[in-house]
């Protein structure tokens, strides 16, 4: 984040903070309710959105050496990222040429190539097939890429991998499909962060409630009133749009004694969560000495998956710096988990028609501007 933002961030948040005011769209907005109950329109999300858009899918650091792999499902796609022995980042349809098992079943490691579980078909860390037991079995099935790993699209940017599983697809530009924020992610020093305590979460709820959950700070007061609340301010936030992606900003009340300061001493992160949605579900909370990273995967329309991690400046290397962490991971989970509780409460009450639309109310416009993107890739 370069020095004119974050003093304009602070600035707006210590007006807002005068003035009993926060960030506000001039109307309400109206969500239909079967936006998150339709099996056609998760078909089209699936198809026109994760289907067709770059993705964020892991963090570039479990990535970094020749032979590092993690995997993915992403809604009914699973996908392989690795790095090659040339240092390439590489993606891939997690699917074998021959009966069609997932190759790789561990969710991250490091490996000079992968054999299928089921017959033991091996291939390359650049997809390649390599060899085929009893391959006289199957004339005309060559070793190299025409019989290797459905190859998907890969490139890094802002510290993440991202993929696109368009298959027409042949390379993409997350740098450029983040615009500013590129620059911004790395100005806050992400790509040199590590992952840590990577988790899998599963919740009854819409993948798009999470996002909602997330990019809000009227629910700070009563949602997590015991928690983190006493923390920060009622409902006081910033919003801006940078395309289908959001930076949101969570002041604390620590913020305000900047007031008394000279605007050359200014820093924002000591005094607030910036949240970043990068379209179209990856959310990373960076806070004051970390960050954390939630990639939201549909499963079905009532059914969402996260892989979760913390971004740490380095990786925990005493017993110390261990508990420090888990603590502090202790805190953010507990609070995710009173908003994953609302997400799945919202779920479980949608079909029965009291609402055929959500409301969102002029300071919740950050779920508007979600959702105008999303309808607009639709
Ligand atoms: S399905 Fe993979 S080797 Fe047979
Ligand atoms: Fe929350």
């Amino acid at each position: 984040m370069n020095r004119d933002t974050e003093i304009a961030l602070c600035r707006r948040v210590l007006d807002h903070i005068a003035g009993g005011t926060t960030d506000q769209a001039d109307a309400t907005y109206r969500q239909p309710a079967a936006h998150y109950t339709s099996p056609e329109r998760l078909a089209r999300e699936l198809d026109r959105v994760f289907g067709r858009v770059p993705l964020a899918v892991a963090h570039l650091s479990e990535l970094a050496a020749p032979g590092d792999f993690v995997t993915r499902r992403i809604g009914d796609t699973p996908v392989l990222v690795t790095r090659d022995r040339a240092g390439a980042l590489r993606a891939f349809l997690n699917v074998c040429r021959h009966r069609g098992t997932q190759v790789v079943a561990d969710p991250r490691g490091r490996a000079n190539g992968f054999a299928c579980p089921y017959h033991a078909w091996s291939y390359g860390l650049d997809g390649a097939l390599l060899a085929v037991p009893h391959a006289h079995g199957f004339p005309g099935v060559e070793p190299g890429h025409s019989a290797g790993l459905v190859p998907l699209a890969a490139a890094a940017a802002g510290g993440f991998a991202w993929i696109s599983l368009d298959r027409a697809t042949t390379a993409i530009d997350p740098a450029a499909w983040l615009g500013p924020l590129a620059a911004e992610l790395d100005g806050l020093a992400i790509p040199a962060q590590h992952v840590h305590d990577p988790r899998v979460i599963e919740l009854a709820q819409n993948w798009k409630l999470a996002a909602d959950g997330a990019l809000e700070t009227y629910h700070l007061r009563a949602t997590h009133r015991t928690t983190i609340y006493p923390l920060f301010h009622d409902n006081l936030g910033l919003v801006d749009v940078f395309g289908p992606h959001i930076r949101t900003v969570f002041p604390k009340r620590s913020i305000a004694e900047l007031a008394g300061r000279p605007s050359a001493e200014w820093q924002l992160r000591p005094h607030a969560n910036i949240l970043y949605f990068l379209f179209p579900s990856t959310i990373l909370l960076v806070e004051p000495d970390h960050a954390m990273v939630l990639h939201t995967y549909p499963v079905d329309t009532d059914r969402c998956r996260f892989d979760a991690y913390a971004l740490l400046p380095e990786p925990p290397k005493s017993e110390k710096a261990l508990a420090y962490w888990a603590a502090n991971l202790a805190v953010f989970y507990g609070a995710v988990a009173e908003d994953f509780a609302r997400g799945d409460s919202i779920q479980a009450g949608l079909r029965c028609g009291a609402n055929r639309e959500l409301l969102f109310g002029r300071f919740e416009h950050a779920l508007a501007a979600f959702h105008r993107a999303l309808d607009a890739e639709l």
